[in-house]
């Protein structure tokens, strides 16, 4: 028997067996389809959330009565957020019932204006001082909302418990998944630290756009993962309008961004450790953002960037097990070193990404960019930057259901079924085309070639030397090989995707711990404690047996 319970991804059904997976996903065509929202409806309602929220830095989380009290003497309160950055320094993140609000609010808000070297600026990162003079204390009156916390990354000893207790594979990656994908509080904070940018910008420039793209957007993002934002020059239809006959007469410059790592640097609050690398073919800004505890690139005028993250973002809603599944294999890529955190000739987990995508249309879970495009309308034609053509269908309750999710296999399955496709995938002749949904003939010797969706005469991976590819080719098959050994049933410390997410480097030592070892490891003040002042290699050999 086994009983089912519906959410609002996927239906959890109760094991009858260890081996049964307790996931399996509602089909598109199932009882209850599922309703598509559109990217840009996401990122409207996170916009707008972020035009009605401030970040206050207060003394400790008690402040929170206080805050509450003096802001709601202002405005009104719908939602309240708390949060450590790196420093341990204390932040409430505050959403107003409206933008006008938060106006009232930022009206109400003063400066260092004694400080000769502060000049000021609008932003919504604040501070809440200590009551002076009358020592005017405000408390929370009516019905106070109740803070939700955190954009901790969650303990890695305890997730790894966490998944070495799961019952089956396929609970381990859904797992893996709910811990370390974004959070709501994480996703807000990204839209704020776009929108700080975007009030400074818009007091210099008109119609200036800031916009999060990348893994912060995209639906596979994990949690601390960077953030990438596009400044964008946000000129509507109406404006271009030929029929506008007075017209602005406008500095051209291909040097945007070096004002703007000026503008970070100097007008930025948070803003610290900023390097430009403005030779680069895609010239950023990297900056760290201490109140908001994240890393940002900064690029200019790369709207092509943000439809990538709206179709990697479209695919993965079409297909939850997509999510899940790609953060596991991020995870796993990290953990082997095929993938490292600064650039070089080994993959990045934009292409990593795209693998895991090409794999699910391959498996008929997934239609292929090509099947978008052909069921796109004149509502979808979107046109990047250097003509790039970036249409596709946006309102995916267009697409006939037959197109997709067209397989039950549980994540387990289909995790194994990912590491032997492509160890056997010819990599030498044949290019991974998400745009085809199947392989097609590699028009170089590149040794690994995953086209470009967008732009199909660029290769994602161009930066992947022969020895990187010969590496994820063993290493594909070597997770291959892990996993089919864990189907015996029998849980090792290393069981499931374990063997897959833990470094190599650090499994002996985390094994030895949590198989409650840690009277086995031995400190080198043990091994010299007798008071040899020179000791033997024999008598460390006899000590060490001790401890073995
Ligand atoms: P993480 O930051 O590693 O979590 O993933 P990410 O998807 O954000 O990747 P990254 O920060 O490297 O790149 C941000 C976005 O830029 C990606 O999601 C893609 O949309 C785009 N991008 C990255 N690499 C390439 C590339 O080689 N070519 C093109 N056209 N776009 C890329
Ligand atoms: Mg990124």
């Amino acid at each position: 028997m086994s009983v089912l319970l519906q959410t609002s991804k996927c239906i959890f059904r109760k094991p009858f067996n260890n081996t049964f997976c307790k996931y399996v996903f509602l089909r598109k065509n199932s009882d209850v389809p599922k309703k598509f929202i559109t990217f840009d409806e996401v990122v409207a309602q996170r916009r707008a959330e972020a035009m009605r929220s401030v970040v206050v830095q207060v003394n400790s989380d008690s402040s929170f009565n206080e805050l509450y009290g003096y802001c709601s003497k202002y405005a009104s309160i719908k939602d309240i957020h708390h949060y450590k950055n790196s420093g341990g320094e204390h932040f409430m993140v505050i959403e107003f019932a409206s933008e006008d609000n938060l106006k009232d609010v930022l009206k109400s808000c003063s400066s260092h204006n004694k400080d000769h070297d502060v000049i000021s600026v609008q932003s919504p990162f604040l501070w809440f001082r200590a009551a002076v003079g009358n020592k005017e204390k405000f408390a929370a009156t009516g019905k106070k909302l109740a803070v939700k916390n955190g954009t901790e990354i969650c303990n890695e000893d305890v997730l790894l418990e966490d998944i070495l207790n799961c019952e089956t594979v396929s609970d381990q990656i859904q797992l893996l998944y709910e811990k370390t994908t974004l959070n709501d509080l994480s996703i807000r904070l990204r839209y704020i630290v776009a929108r700080q940018l975007e009030m400074i910008f818009n007091s210099l420039y008109t119609n200036v756009k800031i916009q999060p793209f990348g893994s912060s957007v995209n639906g596979f993002g994990r949690m601390g993962c960077d953030l990438d934002l596009v400044l964008m020059n946000s000129i509507t239809e109406e404006m271009g309008a030929a029929s506008r006959r007075l017209v602005f007469q406008e500095k051209r410059s291909a040097r945007q961004l070096e004002l703007a790592g000026a503008l970070l640097e100097l007008r930025v609050a948070g803003v610290a450790r900023l390097t430009r690398i403005l030779n680069a073919r895609v010239p950023i800004v990297k900056y760290a953002h201490e109140y908001a505890g994240l890393h940002c690139d900064l690029c200019y005028n790369n709207s092509a960037a943000v439809h990538m993250s709206e179709l990697l973002w479209q695919l993965g809603e079409l297909c939850a097990r997509a999510r899940a599944l790609a953060v596991l294999v991020r995870r796993w890529a990290a953990a082997t070193g095929l993938t490292q955190p600064h650039p070089g000739r080994w993959l990045t987990n934009f292409p990593l990404t795209l693998m895991v995508l090409f794999f699910l249309q391959r498996t008929g879970l997934l239609p292929s960019l090509n099947r978008l495009v052909s069921e796109a309308g004149k509502e979808d034609i979107r046109i990047a930057e250097e003509n790039v053509n970036c249409t596709f269908l946006r309102d995916l309750n267009k697409l006939p259901a037959d197109s997709y999710e067209q397989n039950d296999d549980d994540l387990q399955t289909l995790l194994f079924k990912f590491f032997e496709f492509y160890s056997q995938f010819d990599f030498q002749e044949k290019a991974i085309s998400i745009n085809e949904g199947k392989p097609i003939r590699k028009p170089n010797s590149l040794p690994l070639y995953i086209v470009n969706p967008l732009e199909q005469s660029l290769n994602v991976s161009r930066n992947v030397s022969y020895e990187e590819c010969e590496r994820l080719r063993l290493e594909v098959r070597n997770a291959a090989w892990h996993l089919e050994s864990c189907l015996d049933g029998k849980k090792s410390d290393d069981w499931g995707i374990l063997g897959l997410i833990e470094k190599k480097s650090s499994r002996g030592l985390k094994k030895l711990l949590r198989v409650g070892n840690s009277h086995r490891l031995v400190s080198m003040k043990d091994l010299f404690s007798d008071n040899d002042n020179e000791p033997s290699v024999e008598g460390i050999r006899s000590k060490m047996q001790k401890f073995v």
